[in-house]
């Protein structure tokens, strides 16, 4: 049996040892979440205290990966919440018509729905105009990055997107190479990394801040902000909200979807 203050200890020692050995910023993320997910990990393999957990990894490669997953959540779908992303519409219309080529970003795009969401409703959007989209892909997950490049999905995917965009936009459940070409993966650490491209027209980072400690919220914010082209948008998960020295700088325009933009 070990008291708290062991415990405590020994909760800080692995993390610690994740984020030296494995590159993931743990102390960037809420302490309870770490801990619910090393906990999930520590029944499936039958082990009771984080002394042992971390001698496990020591020994197992594959543990490791499998830890790295369950720490960085990555639950997605297409057009995930779907009255968002007509909200958006109108606000990428804009950007289509105001600007000649639109940088786009999806921050923590786990498999890749998001980004071919983007693209598809780009594509409604904008129609041949949107040939000249980039969208950035991004994520710190190796194995999400995978599924994004490979793009095939399971017919979970799809229970929030409508059936016509489906349709029109896919075949044998993998987006068509019009909606694959305007999407670029890489890899890329929000907690570590400046922005891959400065002056995004549109950056969407959603259901990942949720995860982060306050202040390295915060500091992602300021990143986000910094990296908006002006008139860009952001748009945050439905139950995240901009804070900060952030906070002053874009203007809320759509409360209920988290939309935010960059006045000129
Ligand atoms: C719940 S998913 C969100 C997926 C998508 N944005 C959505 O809302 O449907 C959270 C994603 O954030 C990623 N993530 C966590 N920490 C990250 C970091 N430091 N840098 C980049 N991505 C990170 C995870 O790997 C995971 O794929």
């Amino acid at each position: 049996m070990t008291s708290a203050g062991t415990d405590e200890r020994a909760f800080q020692a692995l993390t610690q040892k994740i984020s030296k050995a494995r590159g993931l910023s743990c102390e960037s993320y809420k302490d309870k979440c770490l801990k619910r997910r090393i906990a999930v990990r520590m029944r499936a393999r039958g082990v009771h205290t984080y002394d042992d957990y971390s001698r496990l990894l020591d020994s197992d490669a594959r543990e490791y990966q499998e830890l790295l997953d369950a720490l960085t959540i990555n639950v997605t779908k297409f057009f995930r919440n779907l009255e968002t992303w007509d909200a958006l519409r109108p606000y990428l219309r804009q950007l289509g018509a105001a600007y000649a080529d639109l940088r786009i970003w999806s921050a923590g795009c786990a498999s890749g729905e998001e980004p071919y969401t983007i693209a598809v409703l780009a594509l409604e959007t904008l129609g041949d105009r949107a040939a000249r989209v980039v969208i950035d892909a991004t994520d710190i997950d190796r194995l999400s990055l995978e599924r994004t490049q490979q793009a095939k999905y399971p017919d979970a995917a799809f229970t929030e997107m409508p059936v016509q965009l489906k349709l029109r936009y896919f075949r044998d459940d993998q987006p068509l190479p019009i909606v694959r070409e305007l999407v670029q993966v890489r890899a890329h650490d929000l907690m570590r990394e400046p922005p891959p491209r400065p002056l995004y027209h549109l950056i969407v980072c959603r259901n990942v801040v949720i995860y982060f400690e306050r202040q390295a919220q915060e500091r992602l914010f300021k990143v986000f902000v910094e990296a908006l082209a002006p008139g860009g948008v952001l748009l945050l998960g439905k139950v995240e909200t901009l804070f900060g020295p952030a906070r002053e700088r874009l203007r809320l325009v759509d409360p209920r979807e988290r939309i935010y933009t960059k006045p000129k």
